[in-house]
């Protein structure tokens, strides 16, 4: 039976929370569970296939597949030599997937790293981002289509906060943040629900639902697309790109 701590021994244990917490104010708030490298049995899935091999996505529509993404994904240590693995083969996926961000446990690895597309930067890089969190978000909300390489069902509209402010680690273990906003915040919100198990589609209002079949909704965009090309000189809106982070 669970007992209930007399009240001086809980004050004390908020007393330690507290002083814990003051004693490294500019350090990432310590995460859950423990960072560890990864197992064996994560880099012998991550050798099963070369740098340059995608992996198959793992999706919700099967119960294994359902069940291993509605897990809460464990930290990483940045100078684990193991993520430039890790990070390779996500590369590979999303590529082959056309996909504009991926988290790790979508090929199989419940751990906090994502890649995302920066769309907002010059060139488009893919970027790795380890131990993200958002730390501050507007409180003005955009509605918006997003897919996701692990839902096959379709796209679906979602409200997101405009504007985040992200911290994450990078490889070198230095400490960042940095301040996105509109398509590019989208899919950082997307990517990072997937390290804490949550799919686009929990946060879908039932006014939203159902879901529009993928085939449905590239037809819609490409309808969209030729529509403004007619009415309006092209315009760079990053929000049409037909991927799915
Ligand atoms: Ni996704």
């Amino acid at each position: 039976m669970l007992q209930v701590p007399k009240l001086p021994v809980a004050h004390l244990f908020l007393v330690m929370f507290v002083t814990a917490c003051g004693a490294s104010p500019h350090s990432l708030e310590l995460p859950q569970a423990q960072a560890a490298s990864l197992s064996e049995e994560e880099m012998s899935w991550l050798d099963s296939k070369a740098p340059t091999e995608p992996f198959d996505m793992v999706t919700n529509d099967t119960p294994h597949g359902d069940r291993f993404l509605r897990q809460r994904a464990q930290p990483v240590v940045p100078g684990d030599q193991a993520l430039d693995a890790l990070i390779s083969r996500m590369r590979a996926t999303v590529d082959k997937e056309q996909g504009v961000g991926i988290a790790a446990p979508q090929i199989g690895v419940s751990r906090r790293l994502v890649l995302v597309q920066r769309q907002d930067k010059a060139e488009m890089p893919f970027e790795a981002y380890l131990n993200p969190k958002v730390v501050s978000r507007s409180e003005e909300t955009v509605v918006g289509w997003e897919g996701c390489l692990s839902v096959p069902a379709g796209y679906g509209r979602v409200e997101r906060a405009r504007t985040i402010r992200i911290e994450y680690e990078q490889l070198d273990g230095t400490h960042q943040s940095d301040d996105v906003t509109d398509w590019t915040a989208r899919i950082f919100l997307h990517e990072l629900d997937h390290l804490d198990g949550i799919l686009f589609i929990d946060r879908m209002t039932p006014d939203a639902l159902p879901l529009m079949p993928k085939d449905e909704y590239r037809a819609m965009r490409k309808r969209e697309k030729e529509e403004e090309a007619e009415q309006a000189p092209p315009v760079e809106d990053p929000t049409l790109a037909p991927s799915a982070p």
